[in-house]
């Protein structure tokens, strides 16, 4: 039907008849719930109430952002027993996430659930389903897993049509005869351990290590041993195709791992150049800043304030200025603001937030110009220390994702920093904010490109300082956005100036494991922060808890137990499961916060390798792009009326 044939009913009438059908479906989804749960006993209460709101109220339903399909059905360890009726499940025709895991069902694999259309993560793991696995299911599925039960027969050679599987989980079942030549793309994490597979592994499969193999006597060649008896007719040399970069191991380290011992010299020869070259830097860089020092600073900070005394500020963040004649604000070089501390202070304030370091305020001055004044609390370094500091601080800050600081100001009891302001608000808004009430969803796209800009920041602020500076407070409010809708760090260089948090504050929820204890942040510390980070971005939870409560929700640990559970769907913000085809985005992104997120510190990856690792998901995406028009909100014909 074409837009035409719509456009001669009137307006309204459309809208009720699209109202009506959504009601309709989400009706006929209740009933095939109820139908469900009448059908299937189970011993621990559904508390699925026929007269209460099936989208708030009923355990383990998740419905889409605009309440008209269930999306999710989510089940696992309620004691379900028996087998799945036909015509009840069968019949949520829109569900896209289905969890069963550690019930008690048995019996062949529910025909109900091998026909639903929209299916694309289903869990059937820690069961007891018998017979074969049917040769046909839901020809999109991102996600199967089977495990723990004890199917029977071949796995079907029609696992060849699910182009779309991320991971296939068949572990500890009882499936026997050879592995089907599996030349699935997106395929990243497989099990088919503790079977009783035959025959040789294709070699489309043997990228994966042994233990997705393991537990199969009969079954033979790489990543298993050689099958000995016959010997394998087609040749064991190593598959043209090379394996697809794993994110948890640096690229060097794989690399290193092939290359010959010829190679240590030259590496060797690397390492001496570079020192030799570092050192040059390291004076000449000296030189220049010793320079820019005497000069830049003398030229630019000839405007400040003579008599800020006699008006008494009205404003907070001046109320420690004193004798200001002596203490000017100073401006860093390249910086087009043309105003005074007195001009800042008579600026009309607003509070923005309260911070781990201070509170920051947006100043309106009177021109016309808004700028955020930051107020620091606690400062324990003096003057000299201070100054030298923001000098480092101004300069790292000249990159497009790094938000730059202006100016600042120094007295005994008042320090202050003058950011530019940026209208659009830090990432913890945006993915945080009016929850739940028809808020505009934050899209995979714009999420992408926020951490990318993010992670770059970062990146440059680690290459500054020879390789030595660190944030030490990554945080999403931390992350503010640029006109283009890039990320930008903020808050850089504060670290050094404050004494460690003795109480716990809002960052704890981001903080390396090591640095609770040693205090110090360090490069690898930012890494794990910016992991918390990505994982907030595709949890769409915050790393802690909103005030009041104390517990803080450990997003690593959190989102560890879940994969080792459920292989990932569960953990993705369900504002990102009504858009399409980014399955596969969003879990190699989950992979890099993985990497990032990992106990030892030397094990997680340089910022800079993050920032590729990132690249790369965007430069896939772009290819994908082309061939694919569906990457958009599924119910947008409904939405947008
Ligand atoms: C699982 O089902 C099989 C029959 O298909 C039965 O023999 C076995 O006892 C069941 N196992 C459990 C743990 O219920
Ligand atoms: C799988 O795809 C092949 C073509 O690639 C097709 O002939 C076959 O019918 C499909 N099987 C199923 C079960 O969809
Ligand atoms: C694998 O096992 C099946 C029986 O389940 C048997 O018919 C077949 O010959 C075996 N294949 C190999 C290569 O051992
Ligand atoms: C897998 O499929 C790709 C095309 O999708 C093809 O280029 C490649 O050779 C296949 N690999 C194997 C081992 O069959
Ligand atoms: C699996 O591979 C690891 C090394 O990658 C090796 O130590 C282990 O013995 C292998 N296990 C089996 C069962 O082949
Ligand atoms: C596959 O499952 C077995 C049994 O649960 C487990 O030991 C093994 O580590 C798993 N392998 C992978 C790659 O997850």
């Amino acid at each position: 039907m074409t837009f035409h044939s719509f456009a001669a009913f009137p307006f309204l009438f459309l809208l009720l008849t699209l109202l009506r059908l959504a009601i309709a479906n989400l009706n006929s989804d209740k009933q095939a719930l109820l139908d469900f749960a009448a059908a299937v006993p189970h011993g621990r209460k559904l508390n699925w109430n026929p007269a209460a709101p099936i989208c708030t109220s009923w355990v383990g339903i998740t419905c889409t952002m605009d309440d008209t399909r269930v999306l999710v059905l989510r089940l696992p360890g309620v004691g379900l027993s028996g087998t799945i009726p036909a015509n009840t499940l069968g019949k949520l025709d829109a569900l896209r996430i289905l969890s069963l895991r550690s019930n008690r069902l048995n019996g062949n694999f529910p025909s109900d659930i091998s026909s639903l259309p929209s299916l694309h993560y289903l869990y059937l793991q820690h069961n007891n389903f018998s017979g074969d696995i049917p040769a046909s299911l839901p020809p999109q599925l991102n996600l199967l897993d089977l495990s723990f039960n004890s199917f029977t027969g071949n796995i079907p050679p029609t696992f060849k049509n699910l182009t779309r599987l991320i991971g296939l989980s068949l572990q500890s079942n009882s499936l026997s005869g050879p592995i089907p030549d599996l030349n699935l793309s997106r395929l990243k994490h497989l099990n088919l351990s503790y079977n009783h597979l035959n025959g040789s592994i294709p070699s489309s499969l043997q990228k994966f290590s042994n233990s997705s193999f393991i537990g199969n006597s009969l079954l033979c060649g790489p990543p298993l041993n050689h099958c000995s008896p016959i010997p394998p007719s087609p040749s064991p040399s190593p598959s043209p195709t090379p394996s697809p970069p794993s994110p948890t191991v640096p690229k060097k380290q794989r690399e290193g791992s092939k290359t010959k011992f010829s190679t240590g010299a030259i590496i060797a020869i690397a390492i001496g150049g570079f020192a030799v070259l570092f050192l040059l830097a390291l004076v000449i860089l000296l030189c220049c800043l010793k320079r820019k020092n005497s000069e830049g600073r003398g030229a630019l900070k000839g405007k400040a304030s003579s008599g800020g005394r006699s008006e008494k500020p009205k404003e907070e963040f001046g109320s420690g200025v004193q004798e200001a004649e002596k203490n000017k604000l100073v401006f860093f070089e390249g910086c087009s603001f043309n105003f005074d501390l007195e001009d800042l202070l008579r600026a009309s304030a607003e509070v923005l937030g309260k911070g781990s370091y201070g509170t920051a305020y947006k100043a309106v001055l009177e021109e016309g110009t808004t700028v955020v004044v930051k107020r620091l609390k606690e400062v324990v370094v003096g003057k000299r220390e201070f100054e030298q500091q923001m000098e480092i601080v101004g300069r790292v800050g000249q990159h497009p994702n790094v938000v730059p600081l202006r100016a600042y100001y120094y007295s005994k009891d008042e320090k202050l920093l003058v950011y530019d302001y940026i209208p659009v608000g830090s990432l913890s808004t945006l993915l945080h904010a009016n929850r739940g009430t028809g808020r505009t969803p934050l899209d995979w796209d714009t999420r992408v490109k926020i951490s990318l800009g993010t992670a770059r920041g970062i990146a440059h602020i680690h290459s500054e300082g020879g390789g030595k500076f660190t944030h030490g407070n990554v945080k999403s409010s931390n992350v503010l956005l640029n006109q283009d809708g890039d990320g930008c760090i903020s808050d850089f260089g504060l670290t050094p100036l404050m004494n460690f948090p003795a109480t716990p504050s809002r960052s704890v929820g981001y903080r390396a494991p090591e640095v609770i204890e040693t205090r110090k942040p360090t490069q690898k510390s930012d890494v794990y922060s910016f992991g918390v980070l990505l994982l907030e971005m595709l949890t769409g939870k915050a790393p802690l808890q909103s005030p009041g409560h104390d517990d803080v929700v450990d997003l690593p640990r959190w989102v560890q137990s879940v994969v080792r559970e459920e292989w990932t769907a569960e953990v993705f913000d369900v504002e990102l499961m009504q858009y399409q085809n980014i399955e596969e985005e969003m879990v190699q992104m989950l992979q890099i916060a993985m990497a990032c997120v990992v106990k030892v510190p030397d094990m997680r990856p340089k910022m800079g390798e993050v920032v590729r690792m990132i690249e790369e998901i965007r430069q896939s995406d772009s290819e994908n792009q082309q061939s694919s028009e569906e990457n958009k909100p599924k119910d947008s014909n409904v939405q947008t009326l």
